[in-house]
């Protein structure tokens, strides 16, 4: 990476009683930079945040701010801005109140925080909301205020943990939209927890994938999506082909096929649908299938095969293009570019 690394974690573990909810986490965060933690639920992602965060200890390995020490160092001392899964918002203070809160806290003068405050308010798009109590606010704008009060005091990190999860999907969109243009005005680093794959895809710079305490693979969302570390990492992206290899024929379910390299070592070759296509003459890789059925999506529709070794695929039609969905029951084969295909 070309740009200064802010946090780095060495070897991070962290024990509750005898459970390793962490393991051995190492890994570097660009200033600037925008990193989300991703995995399933109780893959250790709040945890991960919270040890940044300085809210926990760690129990093994270091932490470092540009290049000191910070393991021992207190939340405060740390100072980075903090949003919760939920609002956590006070809810007998105003928007006004709650925003000025950390700064009420750091013994700003009161001029300075009022004109903070009414910056941020126009900055998360609340004016005219100055007096209300959370309760009187939607969800999103709730959300907004707790984004507001974490960034108020500049903080240099911001770490957000699952900030849009109560929210429904069209809000959610807009939020995503709105904290990545936060994040392109601000140059604040966010690290942001989620569990939701299209969102990381959508607002990092950077893909750390977590699952079961471990972290499976670091990398721009195109290099975790398109060159999986693994299968775990390869599945929960998103929709993924895996079919086993055929040694004797060198290739799959009896046919002779151009493999990605390094095959040898691996058992199965994984292609994600939307580089797979029906044959046309001159295609070189073909694996003949069955049709076992379609489903008509609107600007597309979902193909559900079976290889000849009984193995279920999916591709996708494009319905824009006049060719018509083959029917259950045709058989026909299926190709795709050696280059868009790992092994695993
Ligand atoms: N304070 C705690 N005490 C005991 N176990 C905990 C504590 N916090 C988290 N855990 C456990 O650690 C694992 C990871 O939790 P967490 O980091 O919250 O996962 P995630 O945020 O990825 O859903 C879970 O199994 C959880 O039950
Ligand atoms: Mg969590």
């Amino acid at each position: 990476m070309a740009s200064t690394t802010q946090i780095e974690a060495r070897s991070v573990g962290k024990k509750f009683g005898k459970f390793h909810a962490l393991r051995d986490i190492s890994l570097e965060i660009a200033e600037g930079e925008f990193l989300s933690l991703l995995g399933p639920s109780g893959s250790g992602k709040t945890t991960f945040l919270t040890l940044l965060g300085g809210y926990e200890d760690v129990t093994s390995g270091a932490l470092l701010l540009e290049g000191q020490d910070m393991t021992g160092w207190s939340a405060n001392q740390r100072g980075f801005g903090m949003v919760f899964q939920g609002y956590a918002l006070f809810p007998h203070l105003t928007v006004a109140e709650n925003i000025a809160f950390p700064l009420k806290v750091q013994k700003r003068g009161k001029a300075q925080i009022a004109d903070r405050v009414a910056q941020m308010i126009d900055m998360v798009g609340l004016s005219g909301h100055e007096n209300k109590r959370p309760r009187a606010l939607s969800g999103g704008q709730q959300q907004r205020v707790a984004l507001a009060r974490a960034l108020a005091y500049e903080p240099t990190v911001l770490l957000l943990d699952e900030p849009f999860s109560a929210l429904d999907k069209n809000l959610r969109g807009q939020m995503q939209e709105e904290l990545r243009r936060l994040h392109r005005d601000l140059g604040t680093t966010f690290v942001f927890v989620t569990h939701d794959q299209e969102e990381a895809l959508a607002l990092s710079s950077r893909v750390a994938i977590f699952n079961h305490g471990e972290m499976q693979q670091l990398g721009t969302p195109e290099e975790v999506y398109e060159r999986p570390a693994n299968r775990f990492t390869a599945e929960f992206l998103g929709d993924i082909n895996i079919l086993s290899l055929d040694p004797a024929a060198g290739g799959i379910a009896g046919t002779r096929l151009d493999l990605p390299p390094n095959a040898d070592a691996f058992r199965h070759v994984a292609i994600r649908p939307e580089h797979m296509r029906l044959a046309e003459e001159g295609d070189g890789n073909q694996l003949p299938a069955r049709v076992c059925d379609s489903v008509y999506l609107g600007s597309k529709s979902r193909l559900l095969l079976e290889t000849r070794a009984g193995e279920e695929l999916m591709l996708y039609l494009d319905n824009g293009t006049g060719v018509p969905t083959p029917a259950p029951g045709t058989d026909l084969s299926i190709a795709w570019d050696t280059g868009d295909s790992f092994a695993l």
